[in-house]
Parts: C-alpha cells; structure tokens; sequence
C-alpha cells in the first residue's frame, strides 16, 4: 500500500506500546478499504505524553487510540470529552478537531454492546437482571454499556466490595451489590452474566463460579480474549449457555476511531479475527 503526501494519519499511544494489537486491526481496514492513510504505534513515557498529545494537531494527526497508562492523563487533557468519557472516566479515542481542539472518547462500552448484539441477536437488553463480575475500568464501560441499552437491574460483584460500592454510587439504583461469596447465588433469573475482571486471563486463576442457577437461554460474556476459551466459556456451553469471548470487544471498539479518522465504517469479520488470532498465538 503506498502512502502519499496527503494520507491520512492517526495512531495508539501507550507505554509500552509493542503489546498493542492496534495497529494489527487498523493496518488490516486500511489495507482491506485501499486508504491513503496510516495507523503509528507511538512508544511515549508518561512524562511526554501531555506534550505528545498537543503535538498531535500541529503533526496533523487525525488522532489517535489511548492504551495504558495513559487513559486517564488523556481524559484529563482533551479539549472535550462526550458521555461515554465522562461515565467510564478514561479515554482511549482522541479526534482531532478541525479547530485543533482534541475530543475526547470511550469506545469501550460501544464495542461490547456492537458485539453482543452481532453475536447474540436474541438477547433482550429489557428483559432480564444481568450479573457483571469486577469492578475495574472496563466494568465502568460495560455498565455504562447495558444501562444505556435498557437493562433493568445490573447486579454487580467485586472481590473488594468498595470498589463495586463506588461504581453503584456512580451508576445509581439500578446497579445492586452482591457480596462477592453469593456471586453464584445471585445469577437465577440473570439473561445475561458478564466476567470483567481478570480472572480466566492467561496465568491467572479460573473465575470460580457455579452456574447452576443460571437460566439456560441467559448468554455468558467474558471480556477476557487470552485464551479464547476461559475455564468460564467451556464450563457455559458444556451447559449450553452461549459464551462470547472478549476478542470481539476489542475489535468492535476500534470501529469508531478509524471512521473517525479515515471516514470509512469497517466492517468487523472472520477475515479480521483471524488477523489478530493469528497474532495471539
Ligand atoms: P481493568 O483492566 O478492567 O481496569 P483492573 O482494575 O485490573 O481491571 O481490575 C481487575 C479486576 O479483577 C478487579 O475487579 C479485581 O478485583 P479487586 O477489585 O478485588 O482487586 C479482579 N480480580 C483480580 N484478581 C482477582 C482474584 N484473584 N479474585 C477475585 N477478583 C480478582
């Protein structure tokens, strides 16, 4: 693919930066759609990163993708941030603006939303509590994802019950605290049981939990892709729930930044996935 003198350009800034699988996913839509443009991997220390991020305009960057650490410094300095931003309290998506000024994005929670309903079509957001495990950044997203939706109760369970307090404080009444030994209790009458946090990831313990009282038509989402298949997914469909594992979120999530950027929709499939499980493995 060549590049000329008016490509368009964006990037993900991290540190470090050579884990992403960013520009895996952005490279590919480029690629796919024959864009004049280019997606960088930007190494930056936080000490830089405040500089970098004005630096982007006056480079003439699109924008660029926040990874850790620094999520939280961009929210912090974006010109202006949209709802999602402000609900989840990190951004990990700048636009530049045509005025110079940096909007601010979480594309978090619209990514697991696009990906739970392409994979499960016949979840009903309505219809039923859903139980979310965690209580860390990306349970903000996902709460902020299924309030959004219309979900009438999210249960919510943490290890460390503060933590899960103060995102119900944040979220309002609709999200319940579940002491983190009933977790297993409490999943009867759920449509819906999400894993946020880290357990089931690649040197970490399996996620303990009973499914046994969860309805057998209610869809199992872990937001972990490392495996693919988490002790949570295989014991879920060995009882036949449907299990959606996280790689899709992370692909779903990227959609937004490179319309932004590039001004094309890209399209999340097959051909994308095996892209990034080629690269996984
Ligand atoms: P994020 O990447 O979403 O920001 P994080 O802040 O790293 O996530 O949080 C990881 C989540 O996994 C937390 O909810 C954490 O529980 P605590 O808040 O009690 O730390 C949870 N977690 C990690 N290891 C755990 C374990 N061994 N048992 C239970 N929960 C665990």
């Amino acid at each position: 693919m060549t590049v000329t003198g008016e490509a368009k350009l964006a990037g993900v800034m991290g540190w470090p930066i050579r884990h992403s699988r960013s520009p895996l996913i952005h490279g590919h839509w480029l690629e796919r759609y024959n864009i004049d443009g280019a997606y960088i991997p930007f190494a930056v220390k936080p000490e830089n990163v405040v500089a970098a991020f004005r630096a982007l305009p006056k480079l003439g960057f699109s924008g660029t993708n926040v990874t850790l650490p620094h999520k939280l410094t961009a929210f912090q300095i974006v010109d202006v941030r949209d709802a999602a931003a402000e609900a989840i309290g990190a951004v990990n998506t700048v636009v530049v603006r045509p005025d110079g000024s940096l909007h601010g994005t979480n594309t978090d929670a619209p990514g697991l939303l696009a990906h739970l309903r392409a994979s499960a079509p016949g979840w009903d957001a309505a219809a039923a509590p859903v139980m979310v495990l965690g209580a860390g950044g990306s349970t903000r997203a996902a709460i902020f994802a299924l309030l959004g939706a219309g979900v009438p109760e999210v249960r919510l369970s943490n290890r460390t019950r503060a933590k899960a307090e103060a995102l119900a404080d944040a979220f309002g009444h609709k999200v319940k605290i579940i002491d983190w030994f009933e977790r297993s209790n409490a999943l009867a009458s759920c449509g819906l049981l999400v894993n946020t946090t880290s357990l089931g990831m690649t040197g970490q313990p399996a996620l303990d939990i009973v499914l046994e009282d969860l309805p057998g038509g209610a869809v199992v989402y872990d937001i972990v892709y490392s495996p693919l298949e988490t002790p949570l997914l295989a014991t879920a469909r060995a009882r036949g729930n449907q299990g959606i594992d996280g790689l899709g979120m992370l692909l779903h999530q990227a959609t937004s930044g490179f319309e932004a950027w590039f001004g094309v929709k890209p399209v999340v499939d097959e051909k994308l996935r095996d892209v990034i499980l080629a690269n996984l493995t």
